[in-house]
Parts: C-alpha cells; sequence; structure tokens
C-alpha cells in the first residue's frame, strides 16, 4: 500500500486552495481542450466500476481519460460482483497490478474507502450514497464562470440533504460560500455532518441555514441547486418521498420569488415536472447543461491533480 498517493473520495480531502486550483486548472483545459491537454494518462489504463447506472459520469470519464492520454476501461459491476464473487479488497489489489486509477460508483461509502484502502493507485468517486465530490466541483466550475472570480455568493439548495447536497455543502463551506438548504426537517443532513461544515464555515466566513420557508430562502439567493427526491436505491420510497417534497418543488412560482438575474442548476437525470418544471430546466437562468459539460474538465483537472 502506498501512503503518499491520493485519492478523491469526499471533498473534504481537500483544502480550499487545492479546490480552487482544481477549478482554475478546470478553466484552462476548457478553454485549451483538445489543443493543449496534458497527456499525463500517457500509456496509462484507468478502470472504471459502476454498480448504479450513468450518463454524464462514464462518459465524462472515459473522454477525460482519452483526452489526457489513457486508455478507459468499463466494468459492469455485476460481472466483477464487488463484495460477492469476490471481496472489495481482493479486487482492489487486483487491479492494482494493472491499472493505474480506478473510479467508482457505489452504493456504500465503505466499497471506495476500501478500493482507495487497498489499492496503490489513485480511486475517484464517481457518487456512492454519501457524496459526489465531481458533480460539487463542476458545480463550483460553473459558479466560478458566472462569477469571473471566487468570491462570496449565495447557494440555495432545494429538495433532499443527499449527496449531492452534502458535496455541495462541503464546496460552500470550503469556499466560503453561504449555504441554505430548504428541505422537510426528516431529509436534513445527520447533524454531525451539518457541524463539520459549520466549523468549516466559522474559518472561511460561510455560513449554513436550514429552513422550510422558501420564499425567504430564495428572496436572495444567486444559485438556486435541486436534485431528484429519491436517489438510486431509494426506489421503494417514491411515493413517500413525492408526498414529502412536492411543496418544495421549483417551479416558476418559486422563480418569481428569486432575484430575475439567479441561477438554477440540478446535477442531472432530472425527474422534470417533479422536484423542476421543464419551464424552469430549459429557461435562460438554467446552468444545468452548461454544469453536465463541466464534468468533463474539471474530473480531467481533478485526474492532473491526483498524478501530479
Ligand atoms: N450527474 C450524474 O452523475 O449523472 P449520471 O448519473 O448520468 O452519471
Ligand atoms: N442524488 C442522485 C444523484 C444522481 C446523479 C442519486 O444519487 O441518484
Amino acid at each position: 500500500m502506498n501512503s503518499s498517493k491520493k485519492n478523491l473520495l469526499s471533498l473534504m480531502e481537500l483544502s480550499s486552495e487545492e479546490i480552487k486550483a482544481i477549478i482554475t486548472r478546470a478553466q484552462d483545459l476548457k478553454r485549451n481542450r483538445l489543443i493543449a491537454d496534458p497527456q499525463v494518462l500517457k500509456g496509462r489504463t484507468g478502470v472504471m466500476v459502476f454498480e448504479k447506472p450513468s450518463l454524464r459520469t462514464r462518459i465524462t470519464f472515459e473522454t477525460a481519460i482519452n483526452e489526457l492520454g489513457g486508455n478507459p476501461i468499463n466494468l459492469v459491476s455485476d460481472m466483477i460482483g464487488m463484495g460477492s464473487r469476490e471481496s472489495v479488497q481482493d479486487i482492489a489489489r487486483t487491479l492494482e497490478r494493472v491499472v493505474h486509477l480506478i473510479i467508482a460508483r457505489t452504493f456504500s461509502h465503505r466499497t471506495v474507502e476500501e478500493l482507495a484502502k487497498y489499492s496503490s493507485v489513485p480511486v475517484i468517486n464517481a457518487l456512492t450514497d454519501e457524496f459526489h465530490p465531481c458533480q460539487a466541483l463542476a458545480f463550483g466550475l460553473t459558479i466560478h464562470e458566472r462569477l469571473g472570480e471566487f468570491k462570496k455568493c449565495r447557494v440555495v439548495f432545494i429538495g433532499d440533504g443527499n449527496n449531492v447536497c452534502k458535496s455541495i455543502m462541503i464546496l460552500c463551506a470550503k469556499l466560503g460560500y453561504d449555504f441554505t438548504l430548504v428541505s422537510p426537517s426528516k431529509y436534513l443532513p445527520p447533524e454531525s455532518f451539518i457541524n463539520s461544515c459549520v466549523d468549516i464555515g466559522n474559518c472561511t466566513g460561510s455560513k449554513f441555514d436550514f429552513t422550510q420557508d422558501l420564499k425567504s430562502a430564495v428572496n436572495h439567493a444567486q444559485f438556486i441547486y435541486t436534485d431528484v427526491w429519491a436517489s438510486m436505491g431509494q426506489e421503494k420510497e417514491q411515493e413517500s418521498r413525492k408526498k414529502d417534497f412536492s411543496p418544495f418543488q421549483v417551479n416558476m412560482q418559486v422563480m418569481s420569488m428569486a432575484p430575475s438575474d439567479v441561477f438554477v442548476s440540478h446535477c442531472l437525470p432530472a425527474h422534470r415536472e417533479e422536484e423542476i418544471t421543464s419551464d424552469v430546466l430549459d429557461s435562460k437562468n438554467s446552468i444545468a447543461f452548461d454544469e453536465a459539460e463541466n464534468r468533463l474538465h474539471v474530473q480531467k483537472s481533478v485526474i492532473v491533480h491526483l498524478f501530479s
């Protein structure tokens, strides 16, 4: 095991400076795409393991590895039977002998931690039940493109305190952005996690607020974010969640309570007419598809960070 190798399992591992550097480099990579891509993966192979479906993550990582000179391999987890056909530890110890980078989307966060623990090559979390760090970095890049610099802003997340929400909370805490979560109280992230973000925010100047009052929350919002009400793996709760979250739909009425130049994003895939209406997702305020593209640029930047 190599204790000095870097992973990206959660944004908690990155300092504010590292996050800013990744976003700044991603902007350069975006500008110089296919012109000056650093070939940090030349002659190297990156393997992707998916326990859950994916469009954006799969396509952006595969493209990222190619553009950085490497060779991507996609493994469907059913075929390798992670934790059933073979232990996660043995899979990690086998992969490290052959490939140079592991990218994994898993249910349990513990699985990516184990892959990282038992392999000497970098591991990137491509979404677990707990975190989706690459999505939050892509949002960070999209915010940065709109603001033109790293300066204080106000992010309002409407919906479930889920993996994407928690990753955005860490992003905001580390970059000094104010964060409000509008959600029914039973869907808030765990108190210990909230306290960690508040502690980081106390050092960076970021303020956290948790409310059910949509109007006052969006009144001064610069960025509104939402995500599905039932995440992958929560399909059985779909109906009860629909009921609980229906007052928190991001629709034109919510937009009318926000500043007219507010930006709206969503990690996608969206359930149109559930957590967000089509007129909002397709409006001029929407930056969701910019963010989807930015997954590519920011993940290339993450890979450069892990290999330098
Ligand atoms: N946002 C995101 O991770 O999309 P996919 O689930 O399609 O990869
Ligand atoms: N919270 C969602 C994000 C999908 C990209 C999920 O985990 O299904």
